[in-house]
């Protein structure tokens, strides 16, 4: 790892708390993600005063744009999708630093070209050599545009130059590590930023502070205390217009792989030696390592995937997967995943971990819940009353917040219980912790921490867990085999059984 003294853009951060300028070169910038998410968090950072004025973006796509046209485009799609962002003069000056440079991933000379603007902005804008490469492109040009980088020797600076990836990094095990081999010819580990977004959420990294910076709930973070724990992703957005990519990815490879793993490993891991990069991402790697799925030998018993038919969301009547536009008829492509996992190390041998995640679902819901062993004795049960766990459900979206079940006595004569939550509400804050995270993730790369970024071993090790499953599924199958449920409904009857199956049951969020 590299110590702040070698690396002097960490220095420079420590001392003034902003990023150096650079320059932020975007490949596949007519995509939507650049107008949607990238621009306006940095226009964000801009305004909040938390990157220099010098920060300069090239966007690189294979539309033959001009520099002027990108602006109008950012200018529309910023007015477009975040309509409450004032663009008065700040944004007529952050204009003033998008470029576009036309070129084609595979074509050496579109390297060339864009070295020549980056040297020629550098003198204009102040940037110093300072680059951020990011490759907001399909995931199967990532190796040659790695490739074109490194062989344009336009990587070669492991302080000024970083790279990176957005998901899904490869597609399985193999594919992953063959990525890992093209990055690591050229780069430099330090040099890498491998995005999940979610880590970016601030309720995400809540959970490393609820978990080591409170005594209280560490002694019961383990199997003496817990039962199990459910980590849910539910959308309720379907595949939208993104069938191209949703075909070959599903919602094994879109949600579970990366966002649901990083949820699982800040839930599971040990506590870090302490809150830098490395610390954190190698306690990561370690329970990832421990953890597989419960019973590969059934896979059914431990993994279950699914795809929405037809059904209504709001009152509306929404078309089945296989309908949507783009989708193959005969698609076997799972739009919900639901695993069980088995964690072989001290602190969780015999907690089953179960994660689902699923399009379509009724509600737009991300949430952890720990659910704590039952007391020992029933004293209070009776035929009359239903008596819950306690349970700690940590909200990550929305209604961010923390809540703790636990049972009360109903005022009266009799000893008749009820459960109640006990409820911090990030709204109490009366700041927004929502965010689209890429601001945050965009700072910390600006100013080379990691933290928020998977580590090469880290990316491999979630592939590892989920390859079982992905072997199977991978495999040609009767379309008619693949669970269904309705649009608009919880999880197919399979996936309620992966979980029944244990006398335990989703929780009804
Ligand atoms: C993306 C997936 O990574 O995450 C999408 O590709 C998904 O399919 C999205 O909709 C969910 O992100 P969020 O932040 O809305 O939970």
């Amino acid at each position: 790892m590299v110590s702040l003294l070698e690396n002097p853009l960490r220095v420079g951060l420590q001392q003034q708390g902003m990023p150096e300028p650079q320059i932020i070169i975007i490949f596949g910038a007519s995509g939507d993600l650049t107008w949607r998410k990238l621009v306006p968090a940095l226009y964000k950072l801009r305004r909040e005063g938390r990157i220099p004025p010098e920060t300069t973006i090239v966007g690189v796509a294979r539309r033959e744009w001009s520099h002027e046209y990108f602006r109008e485009q950012m200018q529309k799609g910023m007015e477009e999708a975040h309509a409450k962002v004032p663009l008065g003069e700040l944004w007529q000056d952050f204009s003033q630093g998008l470029f576009y440079c036309p070129g084609d991933i595979d074509n050496p000379e579109s390297y060339q070209k864009l070295n020549t603007l980056l040297k020629e902005l550098d003198q204009k804008r102040g940037t110093r050599g300072n680059r951020m490469f990011y490759l907001s492109v399909a995931p199967n040009f990532f190796p040659e545009a790695i490739r074109q980088l490194g062989s344009a020797r336009m990587l070669d600076d492991p302080y000024k130059h970083r790279l990176v990836i957005e998901k899904p990094f490869g597609r399985d095990l193999a594919s992953a590590q063959s990525l890992n081999q093209v990055v690591q010819k050229y780069c430099q580990e330090n040099q890498v930023y491998r995005i999940d977004h979610y880590l970016g959420k601030e309720t995400v990294q809540n959970l490393l502070v609820f978990r080591f910076a409170n005594a209280i709930f560490e002694p019961l973070w383990n199997r003496q205390f817990v039962d199990h724990v459910q980590i849910t992703v539910a959308e309720t957005v379907g595949v939208e217009d993104r069938a191209g990519y949703y075909e070959k990815a599903g919602a094994l490879r879109d949600m579970l792989q990366n966002h649901l793993m990083q949820l699982y490993c800040l839930t599971a891991m040990e506590a870090p030696n302490s809150m830098d990069a490395d610390s954190i991402r190698t306690e990561k790697v370690k329970v990832l390592q421990a953890t597989r799925l419960a019973d590969i030998p059934n896979l059914s018993r431990s993994a279950v995937r699914g795809q929405y038919s037809a059904g209504w969301m709001k009152g509306q009547p929404v078309p089945g997967y296989h309908e949507e536009p783009g989708v193959a008829p005969n698609s076997t492509t799972p739009t919900y995943v639901a695993m069980k996992f088995q964690v072989d190390n001290w602190r969780w041998q015999g907690v089953p971990f179960y994660l689902r995640t699923g399009k379509r679902m009724p509600k737009k819901v991300s949430e952890i819940s720990i659910h704590f062993r039952d007391v020992p004795s029933r004293m209070f049960q009776s035929a009359s009353q239903q008596r819950n766990a306690n349970i700690l459900a940590m909200r990550i979206q929305p209604n961010e917040g923390i809540s703790l079940r636990f049972d009360v006595k109903m005022p009266g004569a009799e000893f008749r219980t009820r459960s109640v939550d006990m409820d911090f509400s990030y709204g109490s804050f009366g700041i927004e912790a929502t965010s689209d995270a890429y601001d945050r993730l965009f700072l910390d790369c600006m100013m080379g921490d990691q933290t928020l970024f998977t580590r090469s071993d880290e990316v491999e090790a979630a592939w590892q867990v989920v390859t079982p499953a992905l072997s199977v599924w991978d495999a040609p199958a009767d379309p008619a085999t693949i669970p269904r449920y309705e649009a608009g409904t919880w999880e197919p009857t399979e996936a309620e059984l992966l979980i029944n199956q244990d006398g335990r049951r989703w929780r009804r969020l």
